[in-house]
């Protein structure tokens, strides 16, 4: 089966607040989204990575990824579901065979290899929706609009979702086609369908990386020495 991997990677970085977009920010010498297409590819799962870049920075992206053949670069939209949407569309002119679609966020650049073929092999093994997660250790509290504790949540049943997201391909193109919607994450939308998405453990290592405090976690902890 023909597996490709879709990567948003065209977010401002606001949060983190780099100065450049997120995605281009270096970690021992090397981007978050070139660590991230290596990470995918390195999976030896991966046949195609379709990035959806920074509106201005398409020819910068298509550079710095100029060596890696398996690497396609569209510019993103405003909204990450519009990157997403422009790279399955791109995905699916360069790779029309594709069976298996993987969206995965350039921002969770150090997801290890092992994720990445359990969503694969999950989604060859007929689910048509698959999503790594990890169980919610803090305590989870429902507040009010005055920030008042409305009820403690049960987290035993809560979990924390992260990428990649796996799909068979007419499943994240028919929620795409459904959908006009805003969504934080893929399989959001294909629940919409009320098609099944299954869970597969996901890895401390797939942190996103959001603020100045998860870059230094990447920096000292998850960068291997030397890298
Ligand atoms: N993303 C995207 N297109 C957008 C917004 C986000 O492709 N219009 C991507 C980001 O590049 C990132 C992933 O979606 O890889 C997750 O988004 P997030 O962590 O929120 O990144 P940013 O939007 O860049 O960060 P911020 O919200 O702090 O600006
Ligand atoms: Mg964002």
């Amino acid at each position: 089966m023909s597996v490709v991997a879709l990567v948003p990677a065209a977010g401002r970085g606001v949060r983190l607040g780099a100065g450049v977009p997120k995605a281009l920010v270096p970690v021992k010498g090397e981007s978050l989204l070139s660590r991230a297409v290596r990470g995918l590819l390195d999976s030896g799962r991966v046949r195609h990575v379709v990035v959806a870049a920074p509106a201005d920075q398409v020819d910068l992206v298509r550079a710095e990824l100029a060596a890696t053949e398996s690497a396609h670069v569209v510019a993103g939209g405003a909204e990450r579901t519009d990157s997403v949407r422009r790279a399955l569309d791109e995905a699916l002119r360069v790779v029309p065979d594709a069976s298996v679609v993987l969206v995965h966020d350039a921002a969770r650049a150090f997801t290890p290899a092992s994720v990445v073929r359990d969503v694969v092999d999950a989604v060859e093994a007929g689910a048509p929706a698959v999503i790594p997660v990890l169980p919610v250790t803090d305590t989870v509290k429902e507040v009010d609009e005055t920030g008042a504790v409305v009820t403690t949540v049960d987290r035993t049943r809560l979990r924390a979702v992260q990428t990649p997201q796996g799909f068979a391909v007419d499943v994240l193109q028919r929620a795409y086609a459904e959908s006009g919607d805003i969504a934080t994450d893929d399989a959001g939308l294909v629940e919409r369908l009320g098609v099944p998405v299954r869970t597969v453990p996901g890895h401390p290592d797939a942190l996103k990386i959001t603020t100045a405090f998860d870059l230094a976690v990447a920096e000292s902890v998850l960068a291997p020495a030397g890298e």
